[in-house]
């Protein structure tokens, strides 16, 4: 029975119980016997994997919020801020996606790295998916230089001129706290700070930002080309103009803005990954295959794409430190992350990325 696992039980005060705490016997007991060591058997290459749909985009959402949003207190604003300039911080998966949707819709992109190799390297895939989409017809020639001419790499975080900065760094507290302090000195006083986190609290980077009034939560999806949905996160410190400039925004780079409010993981993290959790705990107990895994609910669920090969695109690391801080913050075990998922990431097998994850990748 679910209550007997040793997900739901507590370590001690304050702590959420980790099965792996108990040592691996008493792990694998707890699992009825059916934990297998993680061995490569799971990440056999699928050939399965190539069948999937590719993901796409729903054409089917609610316009509700955004039009009323655009009816009353937008045109209500004396001076509705208008965001033209942005800069992003951090060009990975999503920084660079989130580059090139900001830079297709006409607005100045400025990319920034701490990695100069992470920095080139995302401005030549941004380069080249606006030249493949030219050559596919989807982009006129026009429209892909206007593009590129308005996407610049900066070397320096230091006096940022840009109407709104979007932090799109690991999904480490630490990390962007360290960064939201940091603007605090750089960026102007009139810049938006957005932050694409996957669930994060919005409020602890309002504080650390000085700026609190100014901040929110802006979660694109993966790829951000290509998903419809933003989940615009207000947090209690968010002010009105900031959010209601937000949600103009999205809607003009063509995309659906939700408010959600800033709870752990938000809305579609909150359900996505605990179902991502539970399909390798299916993994590991030998319940079925990965490949398995996933057709069930490709098949029997209508999901596009199986929550396995979902976790690989998404990255194994940022899936693990998502669950780690649904842990920590719901102080609820059932949120810790199934054994075989830090494994894999300590193996260095993150998904996507790597070419290795619950699938090959060649
Ligand atoms: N991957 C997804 O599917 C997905 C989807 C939605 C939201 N997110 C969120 O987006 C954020 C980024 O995720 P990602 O998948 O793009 O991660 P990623 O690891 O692919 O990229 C992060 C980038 O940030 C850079 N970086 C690290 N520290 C930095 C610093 N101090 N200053 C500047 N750059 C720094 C890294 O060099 C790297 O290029 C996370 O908060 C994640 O939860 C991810």
């Amino acid at each position: 029975m679910r209550a007997e696992s040793p997900r739901l039980t507590r370590a001690g005060p304050g702590r959420d119980s980790d099965p792996r705490d108990n040592g691996p016997e008493d792990f694998k007991k707890s699992r009825r016997g059916h934990y297998p060591s993680p061995t490569p058997q799971t990440n056999k290459p699928n050939s399965n994997a190539k069948h999937y749909p590719p993901i796409r985009a729903c054409k089917s959402a609610p316009p509700t919020v955004s039009s009323i949003y655009n009816n009353t207190l937008y045109h209500k604003l004396t001076h509705p801020m208008h965001i033209n300039r942005i800069a992003i911080i951090g060009a990975g998966t999503m920084g660079r996606g989130i580059a090139q949707v900001f830079a297709q819709a006409g607005l100045e992109v400025l990319l920034y790295d701490s990695d100069p190799d992470a920095l080139a390297q995302s401005l030549a895939t941004i380069t080249e998916r606006l030249r493949q989409q030219c050559v596919k017809g989807h982009l006129q020639e026009a429209a892909c230089a206007t593009a590129l001419d308005a996407l610049q790499g900066i070397e320096r975080l230091e006096a940022i001129d840009a109407d709104m900065i979007i932090e799109v760094v690991p999904e480490r507290l630490d990390l962007k706290l360290d960064i939201f302090t940091h603007l605090r000195q750089v960026a102007q006083a009139r810049t938006i700070l957005a932050s694409n986190t996957s669930g994060l609290d919005i409020s602890a980077l309002a504080q650390a930002s000085g700026r609190p009034d100014k901040v929110i939560g802006m979660h694109f999806f993966n790829p951000p080309p290509i998903m419809p949905l933003i989940e615009v996160v207000r947090a209690s410190e968010t002010s009105e103009e900031t959010f209601v400039a937000v949600i103009a925004l999205a809607e003009r780079l063509g995309k659906t803005p939700i408010p959600v409010a800033n709870s752990p993981g938000f809305v579609a993290n909150r359900i996505l990954f605990p179902m991502i959790n539970e399909a390798i705990y299916a993994l590991a107990e030998g319940v079925a295959s990965a490949a398995d895994i996933d057709r069930v609910l490709v098949l029997g669920a209508s999901h596009p794409l199986g929550p396995l090969a979902l976790a690989d695109f998404v990255g194994l690391d940022v899936t693990l430190d998502i669950l780690d801080s649904f842990a920590r913050r719901f102080d609820n075990a059932k949120y810790c992350p199934c054994p075989l998922l830090r494994e894999m990431v300590d193996r260095g097998e993150l998904g996507r990325k790597t070419g290795q994850g619950f699938f090959s990748y060649p």
